[in-house]
């Protein structure tokens, strides 16, 4: 069995990254800038922004987070958006979720311009990642297969099974595997909460993706042997020998799963880093494409 190093693999690509951002420093005096929006105090969002803009800063690119009242008007929210859309210093815009509940977030994201939406959340680069044009893939189903292809895992004709449907993670891994492409190219299953009996479908996968959001619930039972699993989950459950009271563990039973596949994803250390790993991927990528460098 292969452990599959997300955290390891995420520090390759953020040094990648540091060297190119380097290198476009020198030759063009210009750096990629990121803008986090975050409305309100929510903690686990605040949490999020400020590894999301520290990590841009250790790889030298700009971040700034643009911190807004809860009680911002919708109005006021779509006007910073386009404040940042028109702003050339920066590449990617990113409105961190959920937003409060009198905004609509869907406006809300409708209002990123596509050429910096480096979330991949706006319809048009959802609809173009579905038809396999050029898009900006979310960031932890582009993770799933940065890691995918880093550990050399073959996926064409493979059969992928995604457990959970969610617009962030999901749907978008299950249309990105299925394109006829480099890493991709696979038969592709979706199954969720509704299925009648789930492990008809998860004991068929090659490749299991988990990202169903509830601890420990895929078992040694429900995969053959050989399977490569890739655990999206976060979830935390108490556990009082823990200073905190409780820990995070992934949707998948990690112990007993283990001794089935051939690679699996941890949890932590696992999916989780390439998620912002990825983010820095395609900010530098917005910035490429604006700047024409
Ligand atoms: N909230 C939870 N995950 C995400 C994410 O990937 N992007 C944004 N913008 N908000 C989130």
């Amino acid at each position: 069995m292969v452990l599959i190093d997300g955290k390891a693999i995420a520090e390759d690509i953020r040094r990648e990254l540091k060297e190119k951002v380097d290198s476009v420093r020198k030759q063009h005096a210009k750096v990629p800038g990121l803008v986090t929006i975050i409305v309100g105090d929510n903690p686990a969002s605040r949490l999020y922004v400020n590894m999301k803009s520290k990590a841009c800063n250790e790889i030298g690119m700009m971040s700034k987070i643009e911190e807004l009242s809860a009680d911002i008007s919708e109005e006021e929210l779509l006007q910073k958006v386009k404040q940042y859309n028109n702003n050339t210093e920066y590449h990617g815009i990113l409105v961190q979720l959920p937003l409060p509940k009198h905004i609509n977030e869907d406006r809300v994201i409708e209002s990123i311009s596509v050429s910096k939406d480096v979330d991949g959340f706006h319809p048009v680069n959802t609809g173009n990642l579905m038809i396999g044009k050029d898009t900006f893939y979310p960031c932890t189903p582009y993770g799933i297969k940065e890691l995918l292809k880093r550990y050399d895992i073959e996926t064409k004709g493979k059969h992928v099974v995604v457990v959970g449907r969610s617009n962030i993670v999901g749907k978008p891994i299950a249309n990105m595997m299925l394109q006829k492409k480099e890493g991709a190219n696979s038969v592709v299953t979706v199954c969720h909460s509704a299925a009648n009996n789930l492990s008809v479908y998860t004991k068929q996968a090659d490749i299991l993706i988990a990202a169903i959001g509830k601890a420990n619930f895929i078992t040694e039972d429900m995969v053959k042997d050989g399977v490569v699993v890739i655990d999206v989950g976060i979830n935390r459950i108490e556990d009082p020998a823990t200073k905190s009271g409780y820990r995070v563990v992934g949707d998948v039973d990690f112990e007993n799963v283990a001794k089935k596949a051939s690679y699996i994803t941890p949890v932590p250390k696992g999916v989780g880093p390439m998620t912002i790993a990825m983010l820095l991927v395609n900010t530098f990528e917005a910035f490429t494409k604006i700047e024409k460098v």
